[in-house]
């Protein structure tokens, strides 16, 4: 903790979760709540819930929730501190500098710093293409096809053939020298001392989803090598995790998110009202990227270089996408060699058609497949139908899988009912490399302690939402129960919580409870007990019943486990053992 408790819980209540949230989502009011379309995952009916009374938030679908720090983080990418100073900021709130830890507080300089820099120096490229010394760099990017209008959408720019212009420039802006060398931008040697990392080239700005400027891509004007230069890691630039593009595409209304290669094949599609396209920063696809789009798009269209490598890419990238469940189909490009050059000779209706036209993934796979083998030697062909046949046995859904091994059959001229009972034999053995445990009964691998254990959680998970729900309960339970009785930690730290709540002010404040939780975890799993509503149409004869039952079974749980634990302390076994006679003539009761 870089703040105190007490300024954490100021600056929260001041800045109602209902104000804050909608300035990002389309909140809709339903009776006291509101809701949206989860702004953390795709979907197409409501499940994003936030409630003004508890001051929390709590997706239904995705599972993530939280109160409005939590949102802040996930949705700005801020740390905890820098979601605190943020709203204290506008709350009108000051806050201590010597509250905050010298290390954390050092760090978070430095990014802010950073992100301000690039700021900067994106304006000064872009400016520098407007004047008379960028004038061949404006060509070059007109020549290529651009229009104003894409130019300044994607604020690109121009590095002179100066040293160190931008050097200067950032330097008349107030920043010291290690400062600039930890923004990438300038680079530093004994000899020459300092020079701009960019020069000569038409620069690109990488623009996170909180549209900060990250990073940079710049290209030669010509053919030198090398083509590219892009920013090198720095505290706020990290490859792995950003898409080239994504800023723009996480609003677009078409349907997936089409991944390609280049920074100008993402712009040209873009221009061309493709404007659903990324890109991946000079490497692979990655697993951070796969699960960044996670959130804003259920499919995913593959517009790599129709090369080799742009396969061999495709493949690799496909191998992540079933990781992750997340169906995929492949764009072909040919005879054209990447987007780009696609658009350039067919235009927008072309590209609309190959979209048209993609095939899912597992199609690809086996078409490629298919090219390795001579389909005119027996025993090559068999080879490839093997192959084939493993690939199909990994398909989860079972007709989902019939469906492709007819597809398969027919177009590679294979008897159906062969290839049928081929993919069922790797299926049932398991050869195939792939995991295939998800042919067992996914249910059905539980143990009974398992079940136990799930069942117990259940039950506390229900009588805290019980407490939360009606103020009477707590008189009665603290008698019989203790936070401690509760296994599951977090459940453990929220009913303490909640039992101080009502000791101190005589009321639970859900959102307070909230700030206790800094893991994502552990915020998701206490948002979505904190969020939960009963209908209260139950007698409160039933309501008695029910909430003994789940004191009894919580204390029962509770006590049995201290027993254990107690082995050989004659004393405590003793003491416990009464405790234990006792738990059935508890009664909690509301009449
Ligand atoms: N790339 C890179 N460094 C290089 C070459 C490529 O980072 N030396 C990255 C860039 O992000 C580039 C992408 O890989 O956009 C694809 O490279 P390539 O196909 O060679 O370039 P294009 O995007 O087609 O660029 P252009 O059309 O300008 O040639
Ligand atoms: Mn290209």
């Amino acid at each position: 903790m870089y703040y105190t408790d007490e300024q954490i819980e100021e600056v929260r209540s001041r800045n109602d979760i209902v104000d804050i949230i909608s300035g990002y989502v389309n909140l809709k009011k339903k009776g006291n709540s509101y809701s949206a379309c989860c702004p953390f995952h795709h979907e197409k009916t409501p499940s994003f819930h936030v409630s003004r009374e508890k001051q929390m938030y709590h997706c239904f679908g995705c599972g993530v929730g939280g109160n409005v720090y939590t949102f802040l983080m996930e949705h700005e990418n801020l740390s905890f501190p820098e979601s605190v100073e943020m709203l204290a900021e506008r709350a009108g709130i000051q806050l201590p500098q010597q509250g905050m830890d010298p290390d954390a507080k050092k760090q978070a300089d430095e990014r802010s710093k950073i992100k301000d820099m690039n700021k900067l120096a994106a304006g000064y490229f872009h400016y520098m293409l407007k004047t008379d010394r960028g004038a061949h760099a404006l060509e070059y990017l007109k020549g290529r096809g651009l229009s104003d209008e894409t130019i300044t959408g994607f604020g690109l720019g121009f590095s002179d053939v100066y040293r160190d212009d931008l050097y200067q420039y950032l330097k008349s802006k107030g920043y010291a020298d290690e400062e600039l060398k930890n923004s990438g931008l300038i680079r530093f040697d004994e000899k020459n001392g300092a020079s701009d990392q960019f020069w000569n080239r038409v620069m690109f700005p990488i623009i996170d989803t909180n549209n900060r400027v990250i990073g940079f891509g710049g290209r030669v004007m010509g053919d030198a090598k090398p083509k590219y230069i892009n920013t090198q890691d720095t505290p706020v630039f990290d490859k792995s995790r950003n898409l080239y593009g994504l800023n723009l595409a996480k609003k677009s209304k078409r349907r997936g998110i089409i991944f390609c290669e280049g920074y100008m094949d993402v712009i040209s599609m873009h221009q061309a009202g493709f404007d659903n396209a990324v890109a991946s920063l000079g490497t692979a696809l990655t697993v951070g990227q796969v699960n960044l789009v996670k959130r804003y798009t259920e499919r995913v269209y593959l517009a790599y270089d129709s090369d080799e490598a742009g396969t061999k890419a495709a493949l690799r990238a496909l191998e992540i996408m079933r990781e992750f469940e997340m169906p995929a189909r492949v764009i072909s490009l040919k005879p054209y060699k990447d987007p780009d050059e696609l658009i350039r000779e067919e235009g927008t209706k072309g590209f609309e058609r190959r979209i048209n036209e993609a095939i899912s993934g597992i199609m690809f796979e086996i078409r490629i497949l298919a090219n390795n083998y001579n389909q005119e030697d027996p025993q090559e062909r068999t080879g490839f139908q093997k192959e084939a046949a493993k690939r199909l046995s990994l398909i989860l859904d079972p007709l989902e899988r019939g469906n492709y091994v007819e597809s398969v059959a027919k177009e590679y001229n294979i008897s159906v009912e062969s290839l049928k009972e081929t993919v069922t034999k790797y299926g049932i053995s398991g050869t195939a490399k792939v995991d295939t445990s998800v042919f067992r009964d996914r249910s059905s691998r539980k143990s009974p302690e398992e079940e136990k254990e799930q069942k117990q959680l259940k039950t506390e998970r229900l009588l805290i939402t019980w407490i939360i729900n009606d103020d009477r309960l707590f008189k009665s339970l603290k008698e019989v129960l203790s936070p401690d009785d509760f296994f599951e930690p977090v459940y453990h730290d929220i009913v303490k919580t909640l039992f101080e709540q009502y000791e101190e002010q005589g009321r639970v404040m859900p959102a307070v409870v909230m700030n206790r939780f800094q893991s994502k975890e552990e915020h998701d799993k206490a948002a979505a007990i904190m969020q939960q509503d009963f209908d209260m149409e139950i007698s409160e004869a039933d309501k008695s019943k029910v909430i003994t039952e789940l004191v009894r079974s919580i204390k029962l749980r509770s006590v049995t486990h201290r027993l254990e634990e107690a082995k050989g302390d004659l004393e405590k076994t003793g003491k416990l053992l009464l405790e234990k006679a006792q738990i059935n003539r508890i009664v909690i009761s509301f009449l």
